[in-house]
């Protein structure tokens, strides 16, 4: 690293890079699992606003990925892999050894059965009207220090190319289950929840829109408040596109904040039908009840990992088409757990799966029609310091000539088939 001066965490590159700007710099000794390396993290800022995706639509490499935060904003898009791993990192730490400490290191990705985390290459950062590139390395002996020179010239001078209209007909829809065969397991659980102390199951079912050609991910990315976006494109025909409003956890350090969240009401365009079913949500002995169990199992699972400060109100939690009923919780940790740990000790809750847990879990197993694969996940990225998660409900994956929706609803004892088959129909988001 002799070539690299550095002064308060300023790297001056320009007698190395003949680039006249100020880059920020951390270098780190990173240890992800079995693997040890020097990670090299660059950043500077950009002096003009640029569109996040149309940077990543215009960008050769895969993966992509896009997260938008639902509180602060903060807008992330990347691509190209340094490395990629397929598990949650069992181990995960960084030690800062010249430049500035708060350089976040993270992996990106999604914890399915089949998880996949990646390093990416190429970030850029949209927050509080700045605009940052990130570049990331990692070496074991030297520096690749001509490709960070042409990489950075390449990424300062992007010019957005013009997005081509894509004209695709939509020409099939499919249900799985179908309207019938969720009409007849519906009624079989029915049956056995009454006989059991199960009250509520959360089933999830697909619709899968079939295209003429190809579908383009960029069609498909949206933005809408009060969500998490995540969007992973492993390949030009192949991702998966979630709109959560769903946190499963953000930590940092040995904090950890996570919520409950359950229960139904649609949105009003007038303020008065609004507040009627805010107001309902509240009232509804039953909606108090799902809430209160999810809410008990969070609870359970987070007084294991530290202590726990919950407030004893719920507050209403709004989306631009539903509202839930909401409670937040704040862990202090009481040891310094990986995030697979915290992971697999608090998903799948049972906002996700129903109450109580684990029963509701054994019983969706039998009754749901297909393996979850990414839905119902969590997604996000996981750093040493910092972790943010959120859950795919709501969501969409992208294969080829097909667009496969997911949605699911609280089925209760009382549950009418063809109304809860209504009721996912609203959530399906696009
Ligand atoms: C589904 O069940 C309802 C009763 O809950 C019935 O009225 C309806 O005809 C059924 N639909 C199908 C397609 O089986
Ligand atoms: C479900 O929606 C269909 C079509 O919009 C409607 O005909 C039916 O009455 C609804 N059923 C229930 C139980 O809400």
């Amino acid at each position: 690293m002799r070539s690299i001066n550095s002064y308060g965490g300023y790297a001056i590159f320009l007698f190395i890079f003949d680039i006249h700007m100020m880059l920020h710099f951390s270098l780190r000794h990173v240890s992800v699992d079995q693997l040890r390396f020097y990670c090299l993290r660059l950043q500077w800022s950009l002096p003009h606003p640029i569109c996040l995706i149309d940077w990543l639509n215009s960008q050769s490499f895969y993966p992509k990925i896009s997260w938008i935060d639902r509180e602060s904003g903060w807008h992330m898009v990347a691509c190209h892999q340094v490395f990629v791993i397929h598990h949650l990192p069992h181990l995960l730490s960084t030690q800062l050894i010249r430049g500035q400490q708060h350089m976040p290191f993270r992996l990106m990705g999604v914890a399915s059965s089949s998880p996949s985390f990646c390093l990416p290459r190429y970030e850029l950062h949209h927050v509080a009207n700045q605009y940052i590139f990130a570049l990331n390395y990692v070496f074991t002996t030297s520096l690749p220090l001509e490709h960070i020179q042409s990489a950075i010239k390449q990424m300062s001078h992007f010019i957005a190319s013009p997005y081509p209209l894509n004209n695709n007909v939509l020409f099939h829809i499919q249900y799985l289950p179908n309207l019938y065969g969720w009409n007849q397991t519906l009624l079989q659980m029915l049956h056995q929840m009454r006989q059991t102390n199960i009250h509520k199951l959360v089933m999830a079912r697909q619709k899968q829109l079939h295209f003429q050609h190809g579908v383009n991910v960029f069609d498909w990315l949206t933005y809408k408040p009060n969500c998490f976006h995540f969007v992973y494109i492993w390949q030009p025909h192949l991702a998966l596109v979630a709109l959560s409003p769903e946190r499963l956890y953000f930590r940092h350090q040995h904090h950890l904040m996570t919520e409950a969240m359950a229960g139904t009401r649609p949105r009003s365009v007038t303020n008065r039908q609004d507040a009627l079913w805010c107001f309902h949500l509240h009232e509804n002995e039953k909606d108090v009840l799902e809430e209160n169990w999810v809410k008990l199992d969070l609870e359970a699972k987070l007084n294991q990992l530290g202590t726990l400060f919950t407030s004893h109100h719920y507050s209403i939690f709004q989306t631009p088409y539903v509202q839930h009923l909401y409670v937040a919780f704040l862990v202090k940790l009481k040891a310094n757990y990986l995030d697979t740990y915290l992971i697999n000790s608090i998903h799948p809750t049972a906002a996700i799966c129903g109450s109580p847990m684990p029963q509701a879990y054994l019983m969706l197993q039998k009754y749901e029609s297909f393996h979850r694969g990414a839905y119902a996940c969590p997604i996000g990225w996981i750093g040493d310091e910092d972790a943010h998660l959120c859950v795919s409900i709501r969501c969409a994956l992208i294969r080829e000539n097909q667009v496969v929706l997911f949605a699911g609803s609280g089925i209760l004892a009382a549950s009418l088939p063809h109304a809860e088959w209504n009721e996912t129909e609203n959530k399906f988001v696009y």
